[in-house]
């Protein structure tokens, strides 16, 4: 591994009692799960996932939003969760066995933190996994993979849509709370995999360094937030979390 881990930044985690780790597109990309403003390939290539992902393309087009959502789904269902998921799955496990807390806030939608292994994960941007009907909001369950139809029908008539925030929807304001209360608490945050521009989440970090807080980022490039963080790990996740681990004896 390339990306030299401060000893220090190793003592901050290891020490830590309260833990908040903030993942964004970032930590799946080496799952082979395109990050959010990577373009995408083939068919969807002439599409700005920007344009996709709001309740106006959904209502002026509902099956070219639901074919592109489940598309979506059935490509995460096809990958697996690589080490940097299991590195932050094994300090949850290490953190909560000796008494602490540690809250795993993701950006991502794809579901394999679960999968690696993590529990109580607060998906701030929803789940590809939970869609719900657009208009009476019962969640939808025992999805086909793939969908049957395209958008698929509510039993009241509505279609139904991903369970995911939308460009212009708000978020829940339940695990926005959490989430809050959770980086005013923390002993250490750890900003993994995300460009930390899109608010309100990428203004989380802030409640962690105006307590003067340790907060670490982890990502191969430089962010808005790198001139703030304590430490910034610069190299891919997947190789970072799982050397910091080994680190500190998870
Ligand atoms: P982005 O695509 O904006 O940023 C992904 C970040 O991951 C970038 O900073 C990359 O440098 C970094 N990265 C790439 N490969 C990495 C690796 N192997 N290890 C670590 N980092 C790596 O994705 P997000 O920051 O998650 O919101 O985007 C945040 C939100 O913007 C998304 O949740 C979405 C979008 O608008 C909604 O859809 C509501």
């Amino acid at each position: 591994m390339n990306t030299e881990i401060p000893e220090a930044c190793i003592q901050a985690i290891a020490n830590a009692r309260h833990i908040v780790v903030l993942t964004g597109a970032g930590v799946s990309a080496e799952s082979g799960i395109l990050t959010f403003r990577d373009a995408l390939e083939g068919l969807w290539a002439k599409y700005d996932p920007r344009e996709l992902a709001t309740p106006e393309a959904f209502e002026r087009d509902p099956e070219l939003v639901s074919r592109w959502y489940d598309m979506r789904r059935l490509m995460c269902r096809d990958t697996s969760p690589n080490p940097g998921h299991g590195a932050i799955a094994d300090l949850q496990r290490r953190t909560e066995r000796s008494g602490g807390t540690f809250t795993l806030l993701t950006q991502n939608i794809d579901g394999l933190h679960q999968r690696a292994g993590a529990s109580d994960v607060i998906e701030l941007h929803g789940s590809l996994w939970k869609w719900r009907c657009a208009s009476c909001y019962t969640p939808a369950t025992d999805l086909p993979e793939p969908l049957a139809e395209f958008p698929s029908p509510c039993a009241c008539g509505g279609f139904l849509r991903p369970g995911v925030v939308w460009f212009g929807e708000a978020l829940s304001h339940d695990d926005l709370t959490a989430a809050a209360a959770a980086c005013d608490a923390c002993d250490v945050f750890l900003s993994v995999g995300t460009s930390g521009v899109v608010y309100p989440v990428a203004g989380l970090i802030d409640l962690v360094s105006v307590r003067g807080a340790p907060t670490i980022e982890v990502n191969p490039d430089v962010t808005p937030q790198s001139g703030q963080v304590t430490w910034s790990l610069r190299g891919p996740a997947g190789e970072v979390l799982p050397a910091l681990v080994d680190s500190i004896g998870a």
